[in-house]
């Protein structure tokens, strides 16, 4: 939430920071700013709206330099305006902060500031961050002090980053709690919340760690500790490529994203299965004796990703036979969870980043738990901060409805209960042979989804005015009906819920009236029977049924106004395939509505605030 950029080097500094702050978008969007050291002056221009708003902005209004700081925000204090925007300066405005996070004491600050004669602007809660710089400049201290001040006594979740006009050669930085990367190209230097702002350029990173703060120059980084000794730096090469961000002949990431998902499945299955029946997880520190030990999992994680770790749940108790249960990660915390024995504790997390599952582990770690993180982002803080990781190797995932970050996470934890099931002998070698079999069909499977996408399409015309939808599915795809409704309700602002057929006579079906669709996930499995009988009760009270169906199935669409048929699969392979023509409906619906489908409104890809 909020991307932050800084930049000293040779180049045009607005250019490079308006590049940054358009990648790092998908953190926040409602309102960007820069601030740069121009001839010896600092200069700040901010605006509200999107990176395209500053854009214009900068061509009326532009500046120059060789160091500045950029800023995109997902408002937390304050409401999204020009004067609550990113960067904040002191008092005597010589120095600028863009900042990512929440300094939770900043009311104390600014109570003592105030009284000693500071301004302050905004309603922003990093406002007070420049004024405590200019407060220990003024009493002699050095920036290198002041900034060692701050490391000392701010509270929070904090990645933030200070320019100041006396110092036009340095950035200075600290951390704790949100994302920091130090990026080094041919003499200049970058830090960005995340490496997708700073490449090609850049090509070696440093992570920043909690707690860490210093200065970065045009050919160096200077790292200190929280005690102020000053660390040693190894910058590693990034390995991330600018195509890889690329959203090629697509109108958006997320409908590029949604396409990717077979080739991606199909990389997965490659490098995890082998030939001889095993599933393989070389990134994990594991060993199969703690494995093979394991007598409970308790699953955290958030949004889309929990839906992820529900079905996670199903499959680790059929096929590994580990008491799981899977919590929300902002309640996981709260609800002191039991961890006795051999409890491991899985997180999920596309971004790696999520401030409430990172206090999901922290909590986990209180008990003593080992963590093994599904994550998306191999050197992000979840990954860091775990035991273990599972890679989930679905590629950048930018558009901010999460697609195929949540079918790489269904894969690996299906593959990841098989491998469990391996170590304890649940499944024959010959069993698992037969799984791996079915599982490589699903990329082609989802291929021929996505080959019939028009149909959706169409549908979608029909719910241009449409206010509520219902999503209705059982045991596998109880997960997949929630995942449905939230990626609806997220991009185009139609009111979604998900709940699992039985429940729906315990209440929702009062919502039913002829104007609600109800999407009935009803494929070939155990629960058929009893999904078609709550397909007859929507009948019945005249609503309009959506069916997701096996091929082959006429009952189904028969009963139906609208039916999309998936191939057939064994049931723990369904909700692979069923979120596919789910996606699909969501992002056209969206495009229907006008709703910018990358960019919701309110939302932001990486959720590092609690
Ligand atoms: C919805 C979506 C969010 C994320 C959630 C967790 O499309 O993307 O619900 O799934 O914010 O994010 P990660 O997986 O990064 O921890």
């Amino acid at each position: 939430m909020c991307g932050i950029v800084g930049y000293v080097g040779p180049k045009s500094v607005e250019s490079v920071l308006l590049v940054g702050l358009t990648r790092l978008e998908y953190r926040g969007y409602d309102s960007a700013g820069i601030a740069v050291i121009d001839k010896g002056d600092l200069e700040i221009r901010k605006e509200k709206g999107k990176i395209k708003d500053l854009e214009k902005l900068l061509h009326a209004n532009p500046v120059e330099g060789s160091i500045g700081i950029g800023h995109t925000r997902w408002a937390t204090h304050g409401e999204p305006d020009r004067v609550n925007a990113h960067p904040h300066a002191d008092t005597r405005r010589k120095i600028a902060v863009v900042h990512n996070g929440i300094v939770e004491n900043y009311q104390k600050f600014k109570a003592e500031l105030t009284k000693r004669g500071h301004v302050f602007h905004s309603e922003t809660d990093t406002e007070v961050i420049p004024h405590i710089l200019e407060d220990l400049l003024s009493q002699g201290k050095t920036m290198a002090q002041a900034m060692q001040h701050c490391v000392d006594h701010l509270e929070g979740r904090y990645a933030f980053v200070a320019i100041y006009e006396r110092e036009p050669d340095r950035l200075y930085f600290a951390r704790n709690g949100s994302p920091l990367v130090y990026g080094r190209g041919h003499k200049e230097g970058f830090l960005a919340s995340d490496v997708s702002a700073i490449i090609p350029a850049a090509r070696e990173q440093v992570q920043i760690e909690n707690n860490q703060w210093g200065w970065v120059t045009r050919d160096t980084l200077h790292l200190h500790n929280g005690t102020g000794t000053e660390l040693p730096v190894t910058p590693v090469k990034i390995e991330l490529k600018l195509a890889h961000l690329d959203k090629g002949d697509f109108d958006h990431y997320m409908l590029k994203e949604i396409y990717e998902q077979p080739d991606m499945l199909r990389r997965i299955i490659q490098a995890r299965m082998t030939d001889d029946g095993k599933v393989e997880f070389p990134e994990s520190v594991l060993t199969n004796e703690y494995q093979g030990r394991i007598s409970r999992i308790l699953i955290t994680s958030a949004g889309t990703s929990w839906h992820a770790g529900m079905i996670g749940k199903i499959y680790l108790e059929n096929f590994a036979k580990i008491a799981t249960e899977v919590d929300i990660s902002s309640e996981f915390r709260y609800r002191n969870p039991i961890a006795e024995g051999d409890t491991m504790v899985i997180a999920i997390s596309q971004s790696g980043e999520t401030a409430d599952t990172l206090a999901g582990i922290h909590e986990a770690k209180a008990k003593f738990c080992r963590v093994l993180s599904f994550v998306n982002n191999t050197t992000s803080t979840i990954a860091r901060e775990s035991d273990a990781i599972i890679d989930l190797r679905a590629g950048p995932e930018i558009g901010v409805a999460s697609t195929k970050a949540y079918t790489a996470q269904v894969l690996n934890l299906l593959l990841y209960a098989i491998h469990l099931a391996g170590i304890k002998w649940l499944i024959s070698k010959e069993d698992r042979q037969i799984m791996f079999q079915e599982i490589r069909k699903v990329p082609q499977k989802i291929d021929e989804i996505l080959s019939r996408a028009h149909i959706l399409k169409e549908w979608a015309q029909d719910f241009r005015e449409t206010k509520d939808f219902v999503f209705l599915g059982r045991h596998y795809n109880h997960p997949t009906a929630l995942e449905g409704a939230l990626k609806l309700k997220e991009i185009s602002y139609i009111h979604a819920s998900g709940y699992a057929g039985g429940e729906f006579k315990h209440g929702p079906i009062a919502l039913i009236t002829e104007e609600v669709p109800v999407v009935c996930i009803a494929p070939q499995s155990e629960v058929y029977e009893k999904m078609f009988s709550n397909i007859q009760e929507v009948k019945a009270r005249k609503g309009k049924i959506i069916a997701i169906h096996s091929e082959g199935d006429e009952q189904t669409p028969a009963a139906a106004d609208y039916s999309f048929a998936i191939p057939q699969a064994p049931d723990y392979l369904n909700p692979l395939l069923a979120v596919i023509p789910l996606q699909l409906l969501a992002y056209y619906t969206a495009i229907e509505r006008g709703c910018e489908p990358d960019q919701p409104r309110n939302l932001a890809k990486s959720v590092t605030v609690e």
